[in-house]
């Protein structure tokens, strides 16, 4: 699970209602599904099932379990169906250690192969720690150096939490996912942000990677499975309850913008086998389109430059609200991408069962598990982006244009190959969403914050950026931001350029001098360039560095655009968040 949220407390208070209001604090990590487990005198007491947790807590009485140790977890499935089997905790055979883990296990296949003699009860990838675990302690080790030997073992990222019946303890381990430890009077919190305990205590410890912690009624005991015991900081946060929700950002469209470091890399961390199978099923089409609405309909249409440049491959790219007027091409033969964040976009949703009721086949490329194009396409491919509050879509798009690349790569046979350029994009990620790249194009929004108009050009993949540059301009800042390719600024667009009129413009090394060309003719009319490329050239008046990254410029290229259309908001005095008359899921046509 990647964006789940997790929680454990021990301490003097009743576990369950501290644990159920954290949960309800780590809603924004996931909420498909939720569980809890607790430590009686019974042994291991839990409860678990799908749905909001607002929806299952009267279903479940989580308060009705007794105990002042416990363990708790909310679900954004990745591996296995939003059902009550798949939330979590899971259990060892004999349900005497449960554990809740939010991460993605990679090596979980071969790793269940090696227990074949246990019992598995879910289809998740969590469920083999708890079975590993148990194996370790029936070679007779103690359930500390069990759950460090099986941890060891584990491929991937994970943030776990586990209890064993008789113990009066709680083992945790991080390695990618994040974990904090918050230091109360009554007790120990461990959980996977801090808003889930901030009520109680604004004492934290940050846990690091391979950092295995015990905790138990004496304190904390940190053993880094690399450097050995260790003792981390106590630190104290300065947030108040809102912005603690949002990670310390004011805005959460912020908070998705920097995510962008690591749901890129999540995207991409695909079953290759299933990538193949896809790329075979295109090889062998007789047709295919890609479908979506605003941003996804923008990554439609980089995805379709990159098959035709990449992979010489052509699809069609169409409007989902406008796909019935397509109907006609629709066969048993064709196959249909729908492209949606939410997976609720009635335009999107219709269009796959238009695309059905041809005997078509439809590929979902979705974020949330559990939604209706998950259901309603024959198959699908996830984001793995995490939940995306703000309206606006950010990390979801990056998302999105990654597996089209992935694709598009994959049905050149070169599927190991993208995954290493996407590896080797991890830094420049991280650089595009520093605070000083922050700063460098605020400092730019305050020259464009009372501009009327901002146009965008580029051409190829770059064209795709550039609509969906104005469209984040536009939704968020209310300011008129409109894309050309730029071939087309004679043929119209020229007219509006006056002096001092903002045209950003997206260079990349293929296209350079045309795109160029097409900067001096806005240039000789007064327009004011500001210019997106890893070099600056002469023509610029305001210069956004980002690196060359070929196929994987749409990517790059976009997060500064991002950036500056928050920063517009902001200084415009608007709430990124929610702009007005937009909703985050349109599930109405
Ligand atoms: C709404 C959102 C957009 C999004 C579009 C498609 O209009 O405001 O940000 O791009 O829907 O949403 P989907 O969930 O289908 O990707």
């Amino acid at each position: 699970m990647y964006m789940c949220g997790i929680i454990g407390y021990i301490g003097l208070k009743k576990a369950s209602p501290i644990l159920l209001k954290g949960l309800k604090n780590l809603e924004y990590r996931g909420y498909d599904s939720a569980g809890m487990a607790v430590l009686s005198s019974n042994g291991i007491e839990f409860r678990k099932g799908a749905g909001k947790i607002e929806e299952i807590e009267r279903r479940l009485n989580f308060e009705e379990l007794e105990g002042s140790i416990g363990i708790a977890h909310n679900r954004w499935a990745t591996h296995g169906d939003v059902n009550d089997i798949n939330a979590h905790p899971h259990f060892d055979c004999s349900k005497t250690i449960a554990i809740v883990h939010n991460g993605i296990i990679e090596n979980y296949k071969e790793l269940k192969e090696s227990l074949s003699d246990h019992n598995f009860e879910s289809e998740t990838d969590s469920e083999v720690i708890a079975h590993l675990i148990e194996e370790e302690l029936e070679r007779g080790l103690s359930f500390e150096k069990a759950f460090m030997s099986a941890v060891s073992k584990l491929d991937g990222n994970y943030a776990i939490l586990a209890i064993k019946a008789d113990e009066e303890k709680i083992l945790t381990a991080r390695r990618g996912s994040p974990l904090v430890v918050g230091i109360a009077d009554h007790g120990i919190f461990l959980s996977s942000d801090i808003p889930s305990f901030l009520e109680w205590t604004k004492k934290v410890v940050y846990l690091q990677d391979y950092d295995v912690v015990v905790v138990d009624r004496n304190g904390i005991r940190i053993h880094n499975l690399i450097e050995g015991e260790v003792s981390r900081p106590i630190d104290t946060v300065e947030w108040d309850a809102e912005q603690v929700k949002k990670g310390g950002f004011e805005h959460y469209m912020l908070k998705e913008i920097i995510e962008q470091t690591e749901t890129i890399q999540r995207a991409i961390q695909q079953d290759e086998d299933v990538v193949k199978r896809i790329a075979e099923e295109i090889r062998r089409a007789y047709g295919t389109f890609f479908v979506g609405c605003g941003s996804s309909y923008h990554a439609c249409l980089a995805g379709s430059y990159l098959f035709s440049k990449l992979a010489k491959t052509h699809v069609n790219v169409v409007l989902a609200s406008e796909f019935e007027n397509y109907e006609h091409f629709l066969t048993e033969n064709t196959l249909v991408f729908a492209v949606s964040q939410s997976g609720e976009t009635a335009d999107v949703l219709e269009a796959v069962r238009t695309a059905k009721r041809k005997g078509s086949r439809v590929i979902g490329i979705v974020n949330r598990m559990g939604s209706s194009l998950t259901r309603e396409s024959d198959q699908f491919l996830l984001m793995n982006a995490g939940p995306e509050i703000c309206v606006l879509s950010t990390k979801t798009y990056t998302s999105q244009v990654a597996l089209m690349t992935l694709l598009a790569y994959a049905l050149l046979e070169r599927h190991e190959e993208c995954v290493e350029k996407f590896k080797e994009l991890y830094m420049d990620i991280y650089n595009l969403t520093s605070r000083s790249m922050r700063d460098y194009l605020k400092r730019l929004a305050e020259m464009l914050a009372d501009k009327e108009h901002i146009y965008l050009i580029g051409r190829g993949l770059q064209y795709a950026t550039a609509l969906e540059g104005a469209l984040k301009i536009k939704e968020v800042s209310y300011i008129h931001a409109e894309a050309f390719a730029g071939g087309e600024l004679k043929h119209g667009p020229l007219a509006l350029i006056e002096k001092g009129t903002p045209v950003i413009v997206f260079v990349s090394k293929e296209n350079e001098e045309r795109i160029l060309s097409n900067a001096s003719e806005v240039k000789a009319r007064g327009g004011f360039i500001i210019g997106i490329s890893a070099e600056r050239h002469e023509i610029f008046d305001y210069w956004i560095k980002v690196p060359e990254c070929g196929d994987l410029n749409p990517i790059v290229q976009i997060i500064p655009i991002q950036i500056l259309a928050y920063q517009l908001a902001v200084l415009r005095g608007l709430d990124p968040d929610k702009p007005r008359n937009l909703a985050k899921s349109v599930t109405v046509i």
